[in-house]
This record gives C-alpha cells, sequence and structure tokens, in this order.
C-alpha cells in the first residue's frame, strides 16, 4: 500500500496518519517530522531546514527530496509507506515519480484531504503535541483527557514554533499557491481521491478506509 495523504496545513494529516499507519502498519514517513526531529538534534539537515521553517516558507526541492529518497529506500518501505506532507511542489511529485521507478513500485492513492481555509487557521493555533510521544490534540476539537498532558506518555504537551499566528498564515498563503498544480497533476495520472477533511476525526478515517478497501 503506497499512499500520499496531502492537504494544507491543519488538514489533518498527521492526524490520519496515525490511524492509518496503525491500522496498516506501514511506515509514516512526514518530511515536517523528519526536519522537527533533525532540528532538535541540531544535524546539518536541520542548521538547513530551520530558517526556511520559522519563516513559514517551504524547505528547497533539492534538500526534501534527498531525504525522501534516503528513507524510502530503506527496508521497512518494501511493503508500503504512508507519504505525509510529500510532495508539496509539482518539482517533487516529478522527483518522487523517478524515485519511485528506481525502487520499482508506484503509488495507489493521492489522498487529499480538503478543508476550507478559514477553518485552518483555528485548528493550527489550538493545536499542542507530545514532543515525546509525537501525538497530536487540539486544544477544542481534539483535547487531552487532562489538560496539558499527553494521554500517551504524560508529557507535557507544547504548541510547535510554527503555530504562531503570524507564521500560520504564511505557511497557508505558501501552501494555497503549490496546491492546485500538484492537484492537477496527480488527477491527471488518475492517483487523487478527495476526502471531505471538514468532518469528525473518526468520520474522517472511515471515509479513508472506505477508500483504501481492497488494497493490500
Ligand atoms: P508539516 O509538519 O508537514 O506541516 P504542514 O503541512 O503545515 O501541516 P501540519 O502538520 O501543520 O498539519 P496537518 O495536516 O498534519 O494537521 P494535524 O493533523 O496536525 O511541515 C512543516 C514545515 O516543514 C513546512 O512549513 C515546510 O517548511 C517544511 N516542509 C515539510 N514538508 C515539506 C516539503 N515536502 N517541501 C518543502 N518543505 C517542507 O491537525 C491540525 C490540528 O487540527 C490538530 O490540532 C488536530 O488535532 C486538529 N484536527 C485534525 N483533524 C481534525 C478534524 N477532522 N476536526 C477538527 N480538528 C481536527
Ligand atoms: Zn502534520
Amino acid at each position: 500500500m503506497n499512499l500520499i495523504l496531502m492537504g494544507l496545513p491543519g488538514a489533518g494529516k498527521g492526524t490520519q496518519a496515525e490511524n492509518i499507519v496503525e491500522k496498516h502498519g506501514i511506515p509514516h514517513i512526514s518530511t515536517g517530522d523528519m526536519f522537527r526531529a533533525a532540528i532538535k538534534n541540531e544535524t546539518e539537515l536541520g542548521k538547513q531546514a530551520k530558517s526556511y521553517m520559522d519563516a513559514g516558507e517551504l524547505v528547497p526541492d533539492e534538500v526534501t527530496v534527498g531525504i525522501v529518497r534516503e528513507r524510502l529506500g530503506q527496508p521497512d518501505c518494501s511493503e508500503g509507506f504512508l507519504l505525509d506532507g510529500f510532495p508539496r511542489t509539482v518539482a517533487q511529485a516529478e522527483a518522487l515519480e523517478g524515485i519511485l521507478s528506481d525502487l520499482n513500485t508506484s503509488l495507489d492513492y493521492v489522498l487529499n484531504v480538503e478543508v476550507e481555509k478559514d477553518k485552518l487557521e483555528k485548528r493550527l493555533t489550538g493545536r499542542r503535541v507530545s514532543p515525546t510521544s509525537g501525538r497530536t490534540y487540539h486544544i477544542e476539537f481534539n483535547p487531552p483527557q487532562q489538560e496539558g498532558i499527553c494521554d500517551v506518555d504524560g508529557s507535557e504537551l507544547i504548541q510547535r514554533d510554527d503555530d504562531k499566528p503570524e507564521t500560520v498564515r504564511k505557511r497557508l498563503d505558501v501552501n494555497i499557491e503549490q496546491q492546485q498544480p500538484l492537484i492537477d497533476f496527480y488527477n491527471e495520472k488518475g492517483y487523487l481521491r478527495n476526502i471531505d477533511g471538514d468532518q469528525d476525526i473518526d468520520k474522517v478515517f472511515q471515509d479513508i478506509e472506505e477508500l483504501l478497501k481492497g488494497l493490500h
């Protein structure tokens, strides 16, 4: 099962990815998570990515494509993978075609999680994450059992650096600009499946599962 999960910032990619990978046992490959881990570990990649992420800009394609190529080549991806937040530009999508062809594999679906732009700002500014388990919550839409504490590992929840209101607006603008050409690219190839992301988290997951029936 080779899947891409795309959607604007806050559409629910990470939230749905948690459910999909748990159910299907495939690796979750989030370029955003990989960059955040690199920044935390102060690696060369982290240094390259930080200024772009803090500004709400995209990390350059060469850097992003490089880490995805390396990750998809690892043995645990041979039975399937879920890409979250990659590709984000047509250049990245074209590079991915080359990577998959080198690996003798291809995509099944590109799941496009759709939510109106106006709703996304609130989702992003109200998001809280666990720095250790990586689990995502929302102060209103998906609160933890105990305020400010992760259900999974009891860690204190934090706000992502790029979820401050100024950065959120910039991220939305940047991603909206890239979105349509990417949708057209995958639609023409027949991979695109739209998912209504403006429903309860569980209902969105049900719709995804309905689509994935028949894939293995
Ligand atoms: P990344 O980490 O991928 O951020 P993003 O695309 O901006 O997406 P988010 O993680 O913010 O949103 P999400 O869709 O995962 O939503 P979530 O499930 O958390 O990338 C960060 C940065 O890295 C980029 O800005 C860029 O600089 C760089 N980068 C990454 N990939 C790149 C690439 N390919 N090329 C270049 N640069 C790249 O949900 C959001 C909130 O909503 C949560 O609080 C959640 O609880 C809540 N929520 C989720 N679903 C629902 C629902 N159905 N109803 C109500 N609330 C919901
Ligand atoms: Zn995410």
